[in-house]
């Protein structure tokens, strides 16, 4: 089987109501990503933090993968897919896909802040101060916040140097080092790209650019796909 690596972010979750980041309505219009993504907004204010997580927790505890989460699932009859993810959600796992690689972390687990290899999955939507790892420290969400590093790059890396097929499907290829996967692919692989809005990576021109959302473009990419097969 054809090796298909996807790399994904936010506008995959947006028709499942999760919202974007850089969007109209992105969620870093409304909030200051320092505040409450990254080591010093946890240091000043750490309830401010844990909330915004708690919030976006909640939220996604009433979402639903959508067609374009259940499209990448399904092309796993077909090809070797593994899907490599910005988003911190877990919808690509419940919409099918068995392998998924999240490079900024999962909001459903919590970190020890004494020792990082000490993971925990969160019960409910809820992660607050007090809430403690078996060697007594404050509990963190399991995010990679800005400034910190993102340990599974080197392993997403080398999926994609392997891959038959690279598709980018709803992230804007602002954040590095996530968007400079792209750089791993090896000559005359086709790239696809599924986005409603332009999306453009200086010194890829020949992009297969699918304009439509996730729903709608995965349908056209399962299409092209299978044409690419015969
Ligand atoms: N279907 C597909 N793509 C969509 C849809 C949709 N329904 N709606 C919006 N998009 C596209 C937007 O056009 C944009 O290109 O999704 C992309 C969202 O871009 P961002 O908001 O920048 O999200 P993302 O690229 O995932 O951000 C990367 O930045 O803030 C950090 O850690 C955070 O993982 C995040 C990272």
């Amino acid at each position: 089987m054809k090796k298909l690596v996807v790399l994904s972010g936010a506008g995959v979750s947006a028709e499942s109501g999760l919202r974007t980041f850089r969007d109209m309505g992105g969620m870093w219009e409304e909030f200051d990503v320092y505040e409450v993504a990254s080591p010093a907004g946890w240091a000043k204010d750490r309830k401010l933090v844990l909330n915004f997580y708690n919030e976006r927790r909640k939220q996604l505890l009433e979402a639903k993968p959508n067609r374009g989460h259940l499209g990448l699932a399904e092309l796993e009859k077909e090809f070797d897919v593994k899907v490599i993810t910005q988003n911190i959600d877990d919808l690509h796992e419940r919409a099918g896909s068995t392998s998924v690689l999240h490079l900024h972390g999962e909001l459903r687990k919590s970190r020890s802040t004494a020792d990082p290899r000490l993971i925990y999955e969160i019960e409910g939507w809820e992660l607050n101060e007090g809430d403690l790892c078996e060697k007594g420290s404050q509990l963190r969400p399991h995010v990679v916040w800005f400034g910190e590093a993102v340990p599974a790059i080197e392993e997403a890396a080398e999926f994609v140097s392997g891959a038959d097929i690279f598709v980018i499907i709803g992230t804007s290829m602002n954040v590095y080092p996530a968007a400079g996967l792209i750089d791993h692919v090896r000559a005359g692989i086709p790239v696809y790209v599924i986005d409603p809005n332009e999306v453009s990576i200086p010194g890829y021109p020949h992009l297969h650019v699918i304009r439509k959302k996730a729903g709608e473009g995965i349908t056209d990419l399962i299409n092209e796909l299978r044409k690419l097969k015969q």
